[in-house]
């Protein structure tokens, strides 16, 4: 934030998805769509306009193409016209920066149309703000590709990274942003400096992961493997069960979208559902639910998983899911 801070030092408002999640640190709070993440910090009134949430399957709308159509008339008119607010202050852009994950994590597993993505990022480009990435939950090959954005076709001007880069072992984020933005000038020494950053753990555990991906023989169809797995549980679920409304697999990213807000629910089962006749050892599978999309339940598996895993897995997710309908229907 300091880097861009430098940058866009007049400009107050940022631009980001309904549904985005971008932390629950003081400052990133004001960001994230869901209040729950500003009630120990509270509201500091940051300027946001939150865009239209990019999923239509949850919309009323019968077909992607209307709906997104929609959305981009949304922004339009935010974007071009008084009454839309955004153009303000003598009528200059006053946008800081257009910062969305490319694949909503904790707002249900969400990735935004491509078209529509991309021509967002036109738009604001137009209007000089900063397009900032949160690569924290897809970076790192979570959606197949290196970073999540590669799915889009432009380049970032900021690109903020966590989580996968030392594999859950030791906390470290990282930015990266084109030049100058993180130039000596805009971001001279000591900047950005605290007590427990940078150490030597984390950033050991790091050098290690990156070294593993590079080094990973056939990383992309290795993981493009995982994605086809997810795929085919998810379709034998779909077909037995009348919970799940569509499924989705990117990856190692998997989303089911249930017909009612039962995910926790279905979470509880899942924990526990070979209590008693254990698959092969395993009592149970850990799902994925944010609270903020109770209606999705997801899957983040390891990317390295195993054949026999994956099976696990399948046997494991579906006999959940026989379960769950068993229970609410
Ligand atoms: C997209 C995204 N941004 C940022 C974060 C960091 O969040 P926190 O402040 O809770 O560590 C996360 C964590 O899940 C995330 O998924």
């Amino acid at each position: 934030m300091s880097a861009f801070r430098q940058t866009q030092r007049r400009k107050s408002l940022f631009v980001v998805f309904e549904g985005g999640y971008h932390g629950r640190s003081v400052y990133t709070s004001q960001f994230s769509a869901s209040h729950r993440y500003r009630a120990l910090i509270g509201d500091w009134r940051v300027p946001v306009i939150r865009l239209p949430y990019p999923d239509w399957e949850q919309s009323k709308f019968k077909d992607s193409r209307t709906y997104y159509n929609y959305c981009l008339d949304t922004v339009n008119r935010l974007t071009t016209s008084e009454v839309g607010g955004i153009v303000t202050r003598n009528g200059d852009p006053d946008i800081a920066a257009f910062m969305f994950e490319p694949l909503l994590n904790a707002g249900g597993i969400v990735k935004p149309d491509k078209k529509y993505l991309e021509k967002l990022v036109k738009i604001f480009r137009k209007l000089k703000a900063l397009i900032i990435v949160d690569e924290v939950f897809c970076g790192f090959f979570r959606t197949g590709k290196m970073f999540g954005f590669q799915h889009y076709d432009f380049i970032p001007d900021i690109v903020v990274m966590s989580k996968a880069i030392t594999n859950g072992i030791s906390p470290l984020s990282c930015v990266w942003a084109k030049n100058p933005l993180l130039s000596y000038n805009n971001f001279p020494p000591g900047t950005h400096s605290a007590t427990f950053i940078n150490n030597p753990l984390a950033l050991s555990a790091a050098d290690t992961v990156l070294d593993r991906f590079e080094h990973w023989k056939d990383r992309d169809s290795d993981i493009k493997k995982l994605e086809n797995s997810l795929n085919q549980i998810f379709t034998i679920i779909k077909e037995r069960s009348k919970l799940v409304k569509s499924t989705f697999a990117l990856g190692g990213v998997g989303r089911l979208l249930l017909r009612g807000n039962f995910a926790g629910k279905v979470l509880d089962i899942a924990r526990t559902i070979a209590y008693k006749k254990p698959v092969e050892g395993y009592h149970g599978i850990i799902l994925a639910s944010t609270g903020m999309a109770s209606n999705v339940v997801a899957l983040n598996p390891p990317l390295n998983l195993t054949e026999k895993e994956k099976s696990i897995m399948g046997k494991l997710l579906i006999s959940a899911f026989a379960k769950a309908d068993k229970m609410f229907l």
